[in-house]
């Protein structure tokens, strides 16, 4: 019998992963974009692909010689879809760059894929700390919830906020912000009187705002995906909370601009700390705001848009500057260290942890012309993901 028989499935396809970037030759690029287009986190998949066609628009589908191609994937948010996705797209289709990941379990299931093809993988939606120390192929371009919770629980205090209860999704990212929103809180003297988790999938907000009213505190602090944020402040409004006294403050995935002006006047004055606003106010953010409602209905560009734009914008820059030449390798090493303006702001792609740099933003929702926008009020500047501070 040939040695060949004996081979694991497993092993096959490892063989099968290791040998196809050497077969990736002629003059397309491949980029394989995997998001959520259906189900529960679709909202995260069309703002991404409006955002990476939008890129692609203004910037031209050529570069350094090669025709780029945009190959959009439908993976429903199921990470083992997710994973099956990647697996065909570097073995069958040969693409050069893996991208998108609308979710951390769909980041995390990849991450093998991208070190045994050495195929540099770009997230750009999923924002748990140690997504980035899965492969050392991983670059992102979204945010971390460490990085981003810690300046509401510097903020809460010196605005009246001692006591909060912390209510999240019931995984990588919810587990991020409690932890970190907590810590941060209670070193500046504060307090979590409870931690509640919610499941990802299907929740039902209503029996924990319940709990949270009986509790009493000063705030409720909250993370929920993108997507899930209008049902929070509905019930939490529905439920009167806000006439009970308890404030609401969030990460900036809650007012997420994709939703933010159909949740009605009661969002009026909620605190958030987030990366990215769509009234941030810069000349590049006007034109990008802009040239992305033009480009879809009217839609209004959220963090996730931002995240996919910026994403684009690094996987370009990387085969610039590799002249089309090399492998993963070439590209991944191009990635790391770009430093340049976002619509957000000033970002950086960090050499050594492959996560983003960014300044985070504190905001309150209000009323522009008529629109709900969150509208920045504060700055700290240069965040790194203190999830990495070890
Ligand atoms: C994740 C997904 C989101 O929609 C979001 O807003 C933040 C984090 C995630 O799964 O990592």
């Amino acid at each position: 019998m040939k040695k060949r028989t004996f081979l694991t499935a497993a092993a096959l396809s490892a063989a099968a992963l290791a040998a196809a970037p050497a077969m990736a030759q002629d003059n397309t690029f491949k980029i394989g974009l995997i998001l959520p287009m259906t189900g529960q986190q679709a909202t995260t998949g069309r703002q991404i692909e409006a955002a990476a066609r939008l890129y692609m628009a203004q910037n031209g589908d050529t570069v350094a010689g090669k025709k780029i191609q945009l190959i959009v994937k439908d993976d429903t948010s199921l990470p083992d879809t997710t994973r099956r996705l990647a697996q065909e797209l570097v073995v069958n289709d040969k693409v050069n760059v893996l991208a998108g990941f609308g979710i951390t379990p769909s980041a995390l299931a990849t991450a093998p894929i991208a070190t045994q093809s050495k195929t540099p993988m770009v997230v750009m939606a999923a924002a748990t700390s140690s997504i980035t120390q899965a492969s050392p192929y991983i670059v992102r371009t979204s945010f971390t919830l460490p990085q981003v919770s810690v300046a509401l629980a510097d903020w809460a205090p010196k605005n009246g906020i001692k006591t909060v209860v912390t209510l999240v999704s019931d995984y990588g990212p919810g587990i991020d912000a409690e932890k970190f929103f907590k810590d941060r809180l209670t070193f500046n003297g504060g307090q979590v009187t409870d931690a509640l988790r919610v499941p990802l999938r299907n929740p039902d907000f209503a029996p924990f705002l319940q709990k949270v009213r009986d509790n009493k505190p000063d705030a409720l602090f909250v993370f929920v995906p993108s997507g899930a944020g209008a049902a929070v402040m509905k019930q939490f409004l529905e439920r009167g909370l806000d006439k009970a006294g308890i404030r609401l403050i969030a990460t900036g995935d809650v007012t997420d601009d994709d939703q933010l002006n159909d949740m009605g006047d009661g969002a009026l004055g909620v605190v958030t700390s987030h990366h990215y606003s769509a009234a941030h106010p810069s000349a590049m953010n006007k034109k990008f705001v802009e040239a992305f409602s033009k480009a879809n209905k009217g839609l209004r560009p959220n963090f996730m848009a931002v995240g996919g734009y910026d994403g684009m914008r690094v996987i370009y820059e990387a085969l610039k500057t590799s002249k089309g030449q090399g492998g993963g390798d070439a590209l991944l090493a191009a990635m790391k260290g770009q430093l340049f303006e976002s619509p957000r702001g000033k970002i950086f792609i960090d050499a050594q942890t492959r996560d983003i740099v960014q300044d985070v933003y504190l905001r309150k929702v209000e009323k522009k012309d008529g629109q709900l926008y969150n509208v920045e009020f504060d700055v700290i500047k240069d965040v790194k993901d203190p999830g990495k501070a070890k």
